[in-house]
This record gives C-alpha cells, structure tokens and sequence, in this order.
C-alpha cells in the first residue's frame, strides 16, 4: 500500500508525514474512546443521507451495519486503530471501506469532520453528565442519611475558623447537600447547550447536499440544531460551561475534604477513619492517614486546570474550525474522570469510611463560649440594648477567661452582679441544646428548622 492510499486526505499530497509529525497530528491515541459516540453519529448520518435520497435505502442499510459490526469488533477488542489513523473518525471509515467496500466511502457524503467531532464530543458530555449527576444524588443520599441520624448531634459552628456558635451536626452536613444540589441544577442548565447538534454544519458552511439536520438531531435525541453552521463547528462554549461546573462540584468536594482532614487530626478528633478508607505510613506506625480527602482536594487542582485551559484554547480563535480545538478533548476526558472518581470516593468514604465521635462533638460544644451570643440575646430579649448587653458579656468572658471558667459556672449571684436581668433560666438559656434550638429563623440550626430542610431534601434527592 502506498502512503497515498493510506492517507484519507486527497490526492494534493505528493509525499506522505514525517513520522514524528503524524504523531503529534494524531488524537486517536485519546479520541478513540468516542468511538462508540462517532459509530452512533454515523448511523444517524446515514439514515440521513438514504432518507434524503442522497444515497439508495439500500447503502444506508449497508451502512449502520457495517457500522454496528465494528462497534461489536470493538467491544470485543478486535478493532484497534494505530495512529496511522490519525483520529477516531478515519479510523471508522478506513475499516468501514474494509467491511463493504465502495459503499463506505459514500458515508462522509454532506459532512466534515468538524461537525462531526463536534457531534461526538456533545453525545459524550450529555452522557457523561447524566451519569455524574446521578452520582451526585447518591452522595446527597449519604449525607442526607448521616444529617437525619444525627439532628441532636452538636459541632462547634466556626467563623475565621475559631469557634462562633454551635449547630446541629445534621445543620452542617446538609449545608454540602445544598452546595451539590446546586451542582446538579447547574449540570441540567449545562446540558442544555450540550444537547444541540452541528452536525450538518458541514466543514464551516453548511452543505450543498439537501440534508435534514434536524431529522438527525431527533435521531440522535439532540433537543435542537444549531443555527449557524460557523458557530456550530467551532462553538465550545458547552465544554467551558461544564468544566465551570466540573469546577465548582470540586470546589465543594474539596471544602469537604478540608473540613474531614481536620476533624480527624487529633487536635479535633470529631471523627475517626475506618480502615477500609484510611492508609499508614511507611515509617511512623502510629499514624493513620486521610489519603482519601487530601487526593480529593489535590486532585481539584487539575479539574480547574481545565478549565483554564479551554478558557485560553478559545481565547483568540478565529472561526471557524482549527485544529486548536483538537486540544479540547484530554482536558475534558480527565475532567470527567475526575469529578467521577472524586465523587465515587467521597461517598464511600461519607457512607462507610467515618465515624463521628458524637461524644466528643458534644462535649466540645458544652466547653468553649460560643453561647456567649445567647447571654446577650437573653438580655436584649429582656429588654437590654442588644449592643449594651454584647459589651456587658465581652466583660463577662474575659473575667471568666481569667478565672478559668465557664459561663455555665458563674453563680446566679455572679449573674445578677452582673445585671439584674439575669434569673435561673439562664442556665437552660446557654446549655447547648437550647443554644442550637433557639435558632429557629428560617435556614437556622434550630430543631424545627432542621427537620423541615430534611424533609425538603427528601424530596429533592429521591426525584
Ligand atoms: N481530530 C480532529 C479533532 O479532534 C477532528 C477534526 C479534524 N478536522 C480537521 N479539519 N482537521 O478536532
């Protein structure tokens, strides 16, 4: 075989790639796992082009399954393209002409591939998201689980991470409930603009072949086509958006991870890990690591590395199609990983891999002053400008501090030499429970509050 007949590019080319530079030109070292997407998009295209007339029924028959039989080759492992190739695209068409001969080559009849890798690319991310959004839901499922378990359960509730106020541990798990909720909602608007088709955009303006791109885009469950077929060829605007939102799912899971790293350091131990989520180290026996949310948090770098990335291949480009675009597919694929992995991994380790210590949270909550607001509130609730009553208490810790105590160890006389307000209800007013209870504004810690948010995470999660 010559070079010619292997290159799928016209006769214009007398001499064929410097080895090195067929290398770096190829994707189907990476574009090969849309090859299941590309077969799906080409049989489409094909019922297209034999619906439209362009090609008898008969070749359009020939085509999906000859189509088909590489996708089974493939499943089996029997088709292995080599970068010869150059990408997933002519990969499938060489094997196609292979299989039945002159009529593969009619099948990029009314198309480029630059609305078809774009095609691919939009039939992968759609199921991509689906399948993260699921796991989305079945990471609230863990944390709505552990929220409902422990309503009663305190934390301290911190700000400038020194200790503010109190919460229920169930308030503080459902605030990520909250933060990925809105990452779900986020990836339904997102695969509103992944789900349009270019394919019929042709190389960058259209074709002049009397195509139906709409009839394909039912075909492959696209919601609508895209209306300029410049755009529609060099739009990656949907990849952006979803590593934004990639972006942020990350965010979230890495506040998290934080969050459980410190928790199991002994200095709070507000949790343990459990061996099956937990690793050693190679020297010091003691030691038992939080591997899980530190990958978790390092691995959130890369995902906004994307991002960054796809922002900057966009920058400057100049329509429609340039191979630059080539670049946006690693970028994606290991964005999708990640959040997949990362997301996999954090509800293992949510649902089997922590115990909280809800004896020392509770503890922890009943030794500290963070029911310092609650006296001024009592205060104030008595009548006591709400700032008087702030100062009155500054005084009152500060004198505590010095002596070592708590505010639940002053005596009522103490109390009462501090204003006359104070009575016995004070003790009930600053113990923990009450001091978390209290707070029953609408989206506070309060018991009634708390159960409510569960409630309405309940149905949000089981939808
Ligand atoms: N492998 C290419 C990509 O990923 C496919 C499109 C090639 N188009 C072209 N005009 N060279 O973008």
């Amino acid at each position: 075989m010559t070079q010619q007949q292997q290159q799928t590019w016209s006769q214009r080319f007398e001499t064929s790639l410097h080895p090195a530079i067929a290398v770096f030109n190829a994707s189907i070292p990476f574009d090969i796992q849309l090859i299941e997407y590309d077969l799906t998009g080409s049989q489409a295209h094909a019922r297209m082009l034999a619906k439209c007339g362009i090609i008898s029924s008969q070749e359009g028959e020939k085509l999906v399954t000859a189509l088909e039989q590489i996708r089974q080759e493939y499943r089996q492992g029997e088709f292995n393209p080599g970068i010869d190739a150059e990408d997933v695209h002519f990969a499938v068409e060489h094997r196609l002409v292979e299989i039945i001969g002159d009529i593969g080559k009619k099948l990029h009849t009314a198309r480029s591939r630059n609305d078809q890798v774009g095609t691919d690319t939009r039939l992968y991310l759609r199921d991509q998201i689906q399948q993260i959004r699921q796991q989305l839901r079945e990471f609230q499922q863990v944390l709505l689980k552990i929220a409902e378990n422990n309503l009663e359960t305190f934390i301290p509730g911190y700000t400038h991470l020194q200790r503010a106020q109190p919460v229920s541990l169930a308030h503080h798990l459902l605030a990520y409930l909250e933060m990925t909720q809105r990452d779900w909602e986020r990836l339904g608007d997102v695969l509103k603009r992944v789900n349009i088709s270019p394919l019929g955009c042709g190389a960058l303006a259209g074709t002049t072949f009397p195509i139906d791109r709409h009839y394909t885009a039912e075909l492959l469950g696209f919601a609508d086509v895209y209306k300029n077929s410049l755009d529609g060829v060099s739009d990656r605007d949907f990849a952006i958006e979803f590593l934004g939102a990639a972006s942020l799912i990350m965010v979230h899971l890495s506040r998290l991870s934080e969050e459980i790293i410190f928790w199991a350091s002994q200095e709070f131990s507000f949790v343990t890990l459990k061996d099956s989520c937990a690793t050693g180290s190679s020297i010091m026996p003691q030691k038992k690591n939080p591997d899980v949310p530190e990958l978790v948090r390092g691995k959130t770098g890369r995902v906004f590395g994307h991002l960054q990335a796809m922002l900057v291949i966009m920058k400057g480009l100049p329509l429609a199609y340039n191979k630059d675009l080539q670049e946006d597919k690693e970028g994606l694929f290991d964005a999708v990983n990640t959040v997949k992995s990362c997301l996999q991994a954090m509800t293992i380790l949510m649902a089997e891999g922590l115990e909280f210590s809800t004896q020392r949270l509770n503890s922890a909550v009943d030794e500290d002053y963070s029911n310092a607001t609650d006296v001024a509130d009592y205060l104030a609730a008595k009548g006591v400008p709400f700032r008087e009553a702030y100062n009155l208490v500054g005084k009152v810790v500060r004198t505590c501090l010095a002596g070592g105590k708590l505010l639940k160890d002053l005596t009522l006389e103490e109390w009462r030499e501090l204003h006359p307000a104070f009575d016995e209800d004070i003790y009930q007013a600053i113990s923990p429970k009450q001091v978390v209870a209290a707070r029953n504004s609408f989206g506070g810690t309060g018991f009634t509050q708390v159960k409510q948010a569960i409630l309405a995470a309940h149905s949000i999660v089981n939808s």
